[in-house]
Protein backbone atom coordinates (compact mmCIF):
# COMPACT_ATOMS: atom_id res chain seq x y z
CA UNK A 1 0.00 0.00 0.00
CA UNK A 2 1.11 3.40 -1.01
CA UNK A 3 1.99 6.16 1.92
CA UNK A 4 0.90 9.10 0.97
CA UNK A 5 1.41 12.71 3.37
CA UNK A 6 1.07 16.41 2.80
CA UNK A 7 3.17 18.48 5.11
CA UNK A 8 2.23 22.15 5.46
CA UNK A 9 4.14 25.97 5.64
CA UNK A 10 5.33 28.47 3.56
CA UNK A 11 7.41 26.23 0.61
CA UNK A 12 10.45 27.86 -1.16
CA UNK A 13 11.55 25.69 -4.07
CA UNK A 14 13.98 26.96 -7.49
CA UNK A 15 12.92 26.38 -10.91
CA UNK A 16 16.15 27.71 -11.90
CA UNK A 17 19.68 28.89 -10.90
CA UNK A 18 19.44 32.28 -9.48
CA UNK A 19 22.78 33.33 -10.28
CA UNK A 20 22.20 32.64 -14.04
CA UNK A 21 18.57 33.76 -14.40
CA UNK A 22 16.09 36.67 -12.74
CA UNK A 23 15.19 35.95 -8.78
CA UNK A 24 11.63 35.91 -10.48
CA UNK A 25 11.91 33.35 -12.64
CA UNK A 26 13.84 31.24 -10.63
CA UNK A 27 12.26 30.98 -7.23
CA UNK A 28 8.84 29.70 -6.35
CA UNK A 29 7.64 30.45 -3.00
CA UNK A 30 4.28 29.56 -1.32
CA UNK A 31 3.34 31.62 1.92
CA UNK A 32 0.60 28.47 2.42
CA UNK A 33 1.99 25.58 0.54
CA UNK A 34 2.03 22.05 0.37
CA UNK A 35 4.41 19.02 -0.25
CA UNK A 36 3.01 15.95 -1.05
CA UNK A 37 4.73 12.80 -0.31
CA UNK A 38 4.08 9.45 -1.25
CA UNK A 39 6.27 6.60 -0.90
CA UNK A 40 9.57 8.55 0.50
CA UNK A 41 9.19 10.66 -2.64
CA UNK A 42 8.08 14.12 -3.89
CA UNK A 43 5.21 13.66 -6.00
CA UNK A 44 3.54 17.71 -5.93
CA UNK A 45 3.95 21.14 -4.10
CA UNK A 46 1.38 24.13 -4.11
CA UNK A 47 -0.81 26.04 -2.62
CA UNK A 48 -2.00 24.43 0.51
CA UNK A 49 -5.54 24.66 -0.53
CA UNK A 50 -4.96 23.23 -3.91
CA UNK A 51 -3.47 19.95 -2.21
CA UNK A 52 -5.85 19.41 0.29
CA UNK A 53 -8.72 19.32 -1.85
CA UNK A 54 -7.47 17.37 -4.46
CA UNK A 55 -6.05 14.88 -1.75
CA UNK A 56 -8.79 14.14 0.82
CA UNK A 57 -7.87 12.13 3.83
CA UNK A 58 -4.43 12.46 3.51
CA UNK A 59 -2.30 12.79 6.92
CA UNK A 60 -1.16 15.92 7.04
CA UNK A 61 1.93 17.97 9.05
CA UNK A 62 1.30 21.20 9.30
CA UNK A 63 4.40 23.60 10.14
CA UNK A 64 2.22 26.58 10.08
CA UNK A 65 4.51 29.44 9.41
CA UNK A 66 7.77 27.65 9.04
CA UNK A 67 9.41 27.63 5.80
CA UNK A 68 9.50 24.40 4.08
CA UNK A 69 12.57 23.52 1.70
CA UNK A 70 15.13 21.18 0.47
CA UNK A 71 17.55 19.66 3.30
CA UNK A 72 21.11 21.31 2.91
CA UNK A 73 23.43 19.28 1.16
CA UNK A 74 27.20 19.75 2.50
CA UNK A 75 29.51 19.08 -0.75
CA UNK A 76 32.66 18.15 1.28
CA UNK A 77 33.16 17.84 4.96
CA UNK A 78 35.95 15.00 6.89
CA UNK A 79 33.79 13.52 9.26
CA UNK A 80 36.66 12.26 11.24
CA UNK A 81 37.52 15.72 12.51
CA UNK A 82 34.23 16.00 14.27
CA UNK A 83 36.08 16.03 17.51
CA UNK A 84 39.01 18.32 16.38
CA UNK A 85 36.33 21.07 15.44
CA UNK A 86 37.56 24.98 16.05
CA UNK A 87 41.36 23.75 17.64
CA UNK A 88 43.29 26.99 17.53
CA UNK A 89 46.00 28.86 15.89
CA UNK A 90 47.23 26.96 13.03
CA UNK A 91 47.73 27.82 9.24
CA UNK A 92 46.98 24.93 6.55
CA UNK A 93 49.65 22.44 6.67
CA UNK A 94 50.47 23.23 10.39
CA UNK A 95 46.82 22.54 11.44
CA UNK A 96 46.80 19.03 9.91
CA UNK A 97 49.92 17.37 11.50
CA UNK A 98 49.17 19.07 15.16
CA UNK A 99 45.20 18.13 15.01
CA UNK A 100 44.17 16.23 12.03
CA UNK A 101 46.62 13.58 11.46
CA UNK A 102 47.04 12.48 15.18
CA UNK A 103 43.18 12.39 15.26
CA UNK A 104 42.55 10.49 12.08
CA UNK A 105 44.53 7.98 13.53
CA UNK A 106 42.41 6.57 16.03
CA UNK A 107 39.77 5.36 13.08
CA UNK A 108 42.37 2.42 12.44
CA UNK A 109 39.72 1.42 15.69
CA UNK A 110 36.21 0.17 14.21
CA UNK A 111 34.73 0.90 17.47
CA UNK A 112 35.74 4.80 17.60
CA UNK A 113 35.27 5.22 13.93
CA UNK A 114 31.15 3.76 14.39
CA UNK A 115 31.18 6.17 17.41
CA UNK A 116 32.52 9.34 15.80
CA UNK A 117 30.00 8.61 12.47
CA UNK A 118 26.80 8.51 14.75
CA UNK A 119 27.74 11.52 16.65
CA UNK A 120 28.62 13.33 13.18
CA UNK A 121 25.04 12.20 11.82
CA UNK A 122 23.66 13.76 14.69
CA UNK A 123 24.98 16.96 14.55
CA UNK A 124 24.62 17.57 11.05
CA UNK A 125 21.28 16.15 10.73
CA UNK A 126 20.22 18.32 13.85
CA UNK A 127 21.59 20.93 11.86
CA UNK A 128 19.13 20.46 8.58
CA UNK A 129 21.82 18.84 6.42
CA UNK A 130 20.64 15.65 5.44
CA UNK A 131 23.06 14.75 2.79
CA UNK A 132 26.73 15.18 3.19
CA UNK A 133 30.14 14.39 0.72
CA UNK A 134 32.83 13.09 2.95
CA UNK A 135 36.70 12.23 3.57
CA UNK A 136 36.71 9.17 5.34
CA UNK A 137 40.85 8.38 7.16
CA UNK A 138 42.57 6.03 5.42
CA UNK A 139 41.59 3.08 7.28
CA UNK A 140 38.86 1.29 5.14
CA UNK A 141 37.00 0.65 8.57
CA UNK A 142 36.30 4.54 8.80
CA UNK A 143 34.74 4.11 5.34
CA UNK A 144 32.43 1.44 6.58
CA UNK A 145 31.44 3.29 9.70
CA UNK A 146 30.53 6.15 7.52
CA UNK A 147 28.49 3.95 5.09
CA UNK A 148 26.63 1.81 8.29
CA UNK A 149 25.80 4.44 10.47
CA UNK A 150 24.22 6.34 7.14
CA UNK A 151 22.39 3.43 5.84
CA UNK A 152 20.67 2.68 9.00
CA UNK A 153 19.41 6.36 8.82
CA UNK A 154 18.73 6.02 4.88
CA UNK A 155 20.47 8.94 4.14
CA UNK A 156 21.64 9.97 0.59
CA UNK A 157 25.21 9.75 1.12
CA UNK A 158 28.62 10.21 -0.60
CA UNK A 159 32.25 9.50 1.09
CA UNK A 160 35.56 7.79 0.58
CA UNK A 161 38.67 6.23 1.73
CA UNK A 162 41.32 9.44 1.79
CA UNK A 163 44.51 7.62 0.41
CA UNK A 164 47.72 8.79 1.39
CA UNK A 165 51.53 7.59 0.76
CA UNK A 166 53.42 9.97 1.77
CA UNK A 167 53.74 13.62 3.76
CA UNK A 168 51.49 12.08 6.40
CA UNK A 169 52.36 9.77 9.90
CA UNK A 170 53.48 6.04 8.90
CA UNK A 171 50.10 5.09 10.91
CA UNK A 172 48.10 7.43 8.57
CA UNK A 173 50.04 5.84 4.90
CA UNK A 174 48.75 3.83 2.39
CA UNK A 175 50.35 2.80 -0.83
CA UNK A 176 49.96 3.51 -4.27
CA UNK A 177 48.81 -0.43 -4.55
CA UNK A 178 46.72 -0.37 -1.04
CA UNK A 179 44.99 2.77 -2.07
CA UNK A 180 43.62 0.85 -5.36
CA UNK A 181 42.65 -2.51 -3.60
CA UNK A 182 41.19 -0.73 -0.85
CA UNK A 183 39.65 1.46 -2.53
CA UNK A 184 37.85 -0.64 -5.10
CA UNK A 185 36.55 -3.34 -2.82
CA UNK A 186 34.80 -0.33 -0.58
CA UNK A 187 33.79 0.87 -4.10
CA UNK A 188 32.45 -2.18 -5.22
CA UNK A 189 30.75 -2.47 -1.92
CA UNK A 190 28.97 0.60 -1.83
CA UNK A 191 28.98 2.47 -4.37
CA UNK A 192 24.73 2.30 -5.78
CA UNK A 193 23.85 0.47 -2.68
CA UNK A 194 20.51 2.29 -2.00
CA UNK A 195 21.04 5.88 -1.62
CA UNK A 196 24.73 5.42 -0.64
CA UNK A 197 27.41 6.93 -3.48
CA UNK A 198 31.28 6.24 -3.26
CA UNK A 199 33.60 8.81 -3.70
CA UNK A 200 37.55 8.31 -5.09
CA UNK A 201 39.32 10.31 -2.47
CA UNK A 202 43.16 11.25 -2.90
CA UNK A 203 43.24 13.52 -0.24
CA UNK A 204 45.92 16.28 -1.96
CA UNK A 205 48.95 15.73 -4.36
CA UNK A 206 51.27 17.11 -1.01
CA UNK A 207 50.41 13.42 0.41
CA UNK A 208 49.87 11.10 -2.53
CA UNK A 209 53.14 10.04 -4.41
CA UNK A 210 52.63 9.97 -8.71
CA UNK A 211 52.11 6.32 -8.16
CA UNK A 212 49.28 6.93 -6.39
CA UNK A 213 47.71 9.63 -8.12
CA UNK A 214 47.74 7.96 -11.09
CA UNK A 215 46.27 4.61 -9.50
CA UNK A 216 43.42 6.76 -8.51
CA UNK A 217 43.40 7.90 -12.01
CA UNK A 218 43.50 4.25 -13.13
CA UNK A 219 40.46 3.38 -10.73
CA UNK A 220 38.34 6.49 -12.06
CA UNK A 221 38.58 5.42 -15.34
CA UNK A 222 37.44 1.91 -14.65
CA UNK A 223 34.28 3.59 -12.69
CA UNK A 224 33.54 7.07 -14.03
CA UNK A 225 30.09 7.27 -12.59
CA UNK A 226 32.01 7.76 -9.15
CA UNK A 227 32.44 11.24 -8.27
CA UNK A 228 36.27 12.06 -6.91
CA UNK A 229 37.20 14.23 -4.39
CA UNK A 230 40.31 16.15 -3.50
CA UNK A 231 41.60 19.86 -2.93
CA UNK A 232 42.97 21.95 -4.92
CA UNK A 233 44.79 25.63 -4.42
CA UNK A 234 43.18 26.36 -0.73
CA UNK A 235 46.51 27.98 0.45
CA UNK A 236 49.37 30.24 -1.11
CA UNK A 237 52.16 28.29 1.12
CA UNK A 238 50.40 25.03 0.19
CA UNK A 239 50.75 25.74 -3.83
CA UNK A 240 54.66 26.46 -3.36
CA UNK A 241 55.33 23.32 -1.78
CA UNK A 242 53.05 21.23 -4.36
CA UNK A 243 55.76 22.77 -7.17
CA UNK A 244 58.33 21.81 -5.24
CA UNK A 245 57.19 18.20 -4.61
CA UNK A 246 55.85 18.19 -8.72
CA UNK A 247 58.85 20.49 -10.39
CA UNK A 248 57.46 19.39 -14.00
CA UNK A 249 53.94 20.34 -13.13
CA UNK A 250 52.37 23.46 -15.21
CA UNK A 251 50.62 24.16 -12.21
CA UNK A 252 48.52 22.56 -8.78
CA UNK A 253 45.71 21.42 -11.43
CA UNK A 254 48.20 20.09 -13.41
CA UNK A 255 49.14 17.47 -10.87
CA UNK A 256 45.75 16.07 -10.99
CA UNK A 257 45.21 16.60 -14.74
CA UNK A 258 48.14 14.02 -15.76
CA UNK A 259 46.93 11.69 -13.72
CA UNK A 260 44.02 11.39 -15.52
CA UNK A 261 42.15 13.06 -12.13
CA UNK A 262 39.89 15.75 -14.02
CA UNK A 263 36.92 15.30 -15.49
CA UNK A 264 32.63 15.83 -15.13
CA UNK A 265 32.91 14.15 -11.67
CA UNK A 266 35.69 15.60 -10.06
CA UNK A 267 35.04 17.77 -6.96
CA UNK A 268 37.93 20.26 -6.15
CA UNK A 269 37.77 21.63 -2.44
CA UNK A 270 38.26 25.25 -1.96
CA UNK A 271 39.67 26.06 -5.60
CA UNK A 272 40.64 29.93 -4.60
CA UNK A 273 43.92 30.99 -5.48
CA UNK A 274 43.29 29.58 -9.63
CA UNK A 275 45.57 30.40 -12.03
CA UNK A 276 43.90 31.38 -15.68
CA UNK A 277 45.10 28.05 -16.81
CA UNK A 278 43.76 26.22 -14.38
CA UNK A 279 40.07 28.05 -14.97
CA UNK A 280 39.89 27.18 -18.38
CA UNK A 281 40.84 23.69 -17.75
CA UNK A 282 38.43 23.27 -14.70
CA UNK A 283 35.50 25.18 -17.08
CA UNK A 284 36.27 22.55 -19.95
CA UNK A 285 36.07 19.80 -18.26
CA UNK A 286 32.88 20.77 -16.17
CA UNK A 287 34.54 20.09 -12.90
CA UNK A 288 33.01 20.59 -9.24
CA UNK A 289 34.25 23.58 -7.20
CA UNK A 290 33.20 23.39 -3.44
CA UNK A 291 32.98 26.80 -1.26
CA UNK A 292 34.13 26.20 1.97
CA UNK A 293 33.72 29.58 3.21
CA UNK A 294 34.24 29.24 7.47
CA UNK A 295 37.01 26.94 6.75
CA UNK A 296 38.72 29.72 4.57
CA UNK A 297 38.51 32.18 6.68
CA UNK A 298 38.89 29.77 10.03
CA UNK A 299 42.54 27.95 8.89
CA UNK A 300 43.14 32.33 6.82
CA UNK A 301 43.47 30.56 3.46
CA UNK A 302 42.06 33.51 1.07
CA UNK A 303 38.63 34.43 -0.79
CA UNK A 304 36.89 32.27 -2.88
CA UNK A 305 35.87 34.23 -6.29
CA UNK A 306 32.27 33.41 -6.18
CA UNK A 307 31.00 36.32 -8.41
CA UNK A 308 33.49 36.02 -10.92
CA UNK A 309 33.60 31.67 -10.76
CA UNK A 310 29.85 31.96 -11.26
CA UNK A 311 29.81 34.44 -13.67
CA UNK A 312 31.61 32.12 -16.16
CA UNK A 313 29.29 29.60 -15.66
CA UNK A 314 31.44 26.95 -13.43
CA UNK A 315 29.35 24.10 -11.47
CA UNK A 316 29.63 25.45 -7.52
CA UNK A 317 28.60 24.05 -4.56
CA UNK A 318 29.08 25.16 -1.01
CA UNK A 319 30.47 23.01 1.88
CA UNK A 320 31.29 23.23 5.69
CA UNK A 321 34.72 21.41 5.60
CA UNK A 322 34.38 19.98 9.20
CA UNK A 323 36.37 20.30 10.94
CA UNK A 324 38.83 22.68 9.20
CA UNK A 325 35.41 24.68 9.07
CA UNK A 326 34.43 26.14 11.97
CA UNK A 327 30.60 25.02 11.98
CA UNK A 328 29.08 22.13 11.24
CA UNK A 329 26.01 24.27 10.05
CA UNK A 330 24.93 25.21 6.65
CA UNK A 331 22.95 28.31 7.75
CA UNK A 332 26.42 29.86 9.50
CA UNK A 333 28.14 28.38 6.39
CA UNK A 334 25.80 30.75 3.84
CA UNK A 335 26.52 33.56 6.35
CA UNK A 336 29.92 32.81 5.85
CA UNK A 337 29.75 32.93 2.15
CA UNK A 338 27.89 36.84 2.15
CA UNK A 339 30.97 37.46 4.11
CA UNK A 340 33.28 36.64 1.48
CA UNK A 341 31.08 38.43 -0.73
CA UNK A 342 31.16 41.32 0.66
CA UNK A 343 34.85 40.82 1.28
CA UNK A 344 35.33 40.66 -2.64
CA UNK A 345 33.26 43.18 -3.35
CA UNK A 346 29.58 41.55 -4.04
CA UNK A 347 26.82 40.82 -1.80
CA UNK A 348 25.41 37.79 -2.66
CA UNK A 349 21.09 37.53 -2.74
CA UNK A 350 19.81 35.55 -0.14
CA UNK A 351 18.14 33.23 -3.05
CA UNK A 352 21.74 32.79 -4.59
CA UNK A 353 22.98 31.42 -0.84
CA UNK A 354 20.15 28.98 -0.33
CA UNK A 355 20.38 27.79 -3.65
CA UNK A 356 23.94 26.84 -3.07
CA UNK A 357 23.51 25.40 -0.32
CA UNK A 358 20.46 22.80 -1.98
CA UNK A 359 20.19 22.52 -5.77
CA UNK A 360 23.47 24.09 -6.31
CA UNK A 361 25.36 21.46 -4.01
CA UNK A 362 22.98 18.89 -5.52
CA UNK A 363 23.88 19.88 -8.78
CA UNK A 364 27.97 20.00 -7.99
CA UNK A 365 27.43 16.50 -6.76
CA UNK A 366 25.96 15.49 -9.70
CA UNK A 367 22.75 14.50 -7.47
CA UNK A 368 20.48 16.89 -8.93
CA UNK A 369 18.25 14.46 -10.51
CA UNK A 370 17.62 13.01 -6.73
CA UNK A 371 17.77 15.36 -4.23
CA UNK A 372 18.63 19.38 -3.43
CA UNK A 373 14.87 20.72 -4.17
CA UNK A 374 11.40 20.40 -3.63
CA UNK A 375 10.58 19.37 -7.01
CA UNK A 376 8.08 16.18 -8.55
CA UNK A 377 10.23 12.85 -9.00
CA UNK A 378 12.80 14.69 -5.86
CA UNK A 379 13.43 12.16 -2.98
CA UNK A 380 11.50 13.50 0.14
CA UNK A 381 14.36 14.98 2.35
CA UNK A 382 12.85 18.19 3.81
CA UNK A 383 13.77 20.87 6.26
CA UNK A 384 11.56 23.07 8.14
CA UNK A 385 12.94 26.47 9.31
CA UNK A 386 11.91 28.26 12.26
CA UNK A 387 12.16 31.91 10.67
CA UNK A 388 11.83 33.61 14.40
CA UNK A 389 14.46 31.01 16.95
CA UNK A 390 15.86 33.72 18.40
CA UNK A 391 15.12 36.84 20.03
CA UNK A 392 17.70 38.50 18.15
CA UNK A 393 16.16 36.75 14.88
CA UNK A 394 12.47 37.27 15.67
CA UNK A 395 13.22 40.95 16.34
CA UNK A 396 14.71 41.51 12.80
CA UNK A 397 12.14 39.59 11.27
CA UNK A 398 9.19 41.01 12.03
CA UNK A 399 10.10 43.94 10.29
CA UNK A 400 10.33 41.84 6.81
CA UNK A 401 8.27 43.28 4.33
CA UNK A 402 9.05 40.18 2.18
CA UNK A 403 10.42 36.76 2.22
CA UNK A 404 14.01 37.62 1.97
CA UNK A 405 14.16 40.33 4.42
CA UNK A 406 12.48 37.28 6.35
CA UNK A 407 14.69 34.61 5.59
CA UNK A 408 17.72 36.63 5.91
CA UNK A 409 18.00 37.03 9.43
CA UNK A 410 18.35 33.31 10.24
CA UNK A 411 20.76 32.74 7.35
CA UNK A 412 23.19 35.45 9.13
CA UNK A 413 22.61 34.74 12.94
CA UNK A 414 20.64 31.25 12.69
CA UNK A 415 21.85 27.69 14.28
CA UNK A 416 20.29 24.28 14.88
CA UNK A 417 17.70 26.56 16.75
CA UNK A 418 16.34 27.19 13.75
CA UNK A 419 15.54 23.80 12.42
CA UNK A 420 11.99 22.89 13.18
CA UNK A 421 11.56 19.36 11.53
CA UNK A 422 13.31 17.27 9.36
CA UNK A 423 12.01 14.33 6.87
CA UNK A 424 14.15 11.99 5.30
CA UNK A 425 12.20 10.31 2.17
CA UNK A 426 9.38 11.56 3.76
CA UNK A 427 9.75 10.13 7.40
CA UNK A 428 10.17 12.67 10.39
CA UNK A 429 13.23 12.55 12.22
CA UNK A 430 13.15 13.03 16.25
CA UNK A 431 15.85 16.14 16.37
N1 LIG B 1 43.93 19.73 2.55
C1 LIG B 1 44.30 18.44 2.71
N2 LIG B 1 43.64 17.85 3.72
C2 LIG B 1 42.83 18.79 4.23
C3 LIG B 1 41.90 18.79 5.30
O1 LIG B 1 41.69 17.81 6.00
N3 LIG B 1 41.26 19.97 5.54
C4 LIG B 1 41.47 21.08 4.77
N4 LIG B 1 40.80 22.21 5.05
N5 LIG B 1 42.35 21.10 3.77
C5 LIG B 1 43.02 19.97 3.50
ZN1 LIG C 1 38.69 19.28 3.01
Amino acid sequence: MTRKTLILGQTLSFTADPFQVALEDAVRHETRGGILIEDGMIVAVGPADDLRAAHKGVEITDMGGALLTAGFVDAHAHYPQTAIIASWGKRLIDWLNTYTFPEETRFADPAYAAEIAARYFDLTLSNGTTTVCSFCTIHPESVEAFFSEAQKRGLRAVAGKTCMDRNAPEALRDTARSAYDDSKALLQRWHRSGRLGYAITPRFSPTSTPAQLEAMGALWAEFPDCPMQTHLSEQTDEIVWVSELFPDARDYLDTYETHGLIGPGALFGHAIHLTDREKARLKDADAGLIHCPTSNSFIGSGLFDMHGLQQDGYRIGLATDTGGGSSFSMLRTMAAAYEIGQLNGSALHPAQLYWLATAGSARALRLDTWIGNLAPGLEADIIALDLASTPAIAQRAARAEDLWEALFPTIMMGDDRAIAGVWISGDPLEI
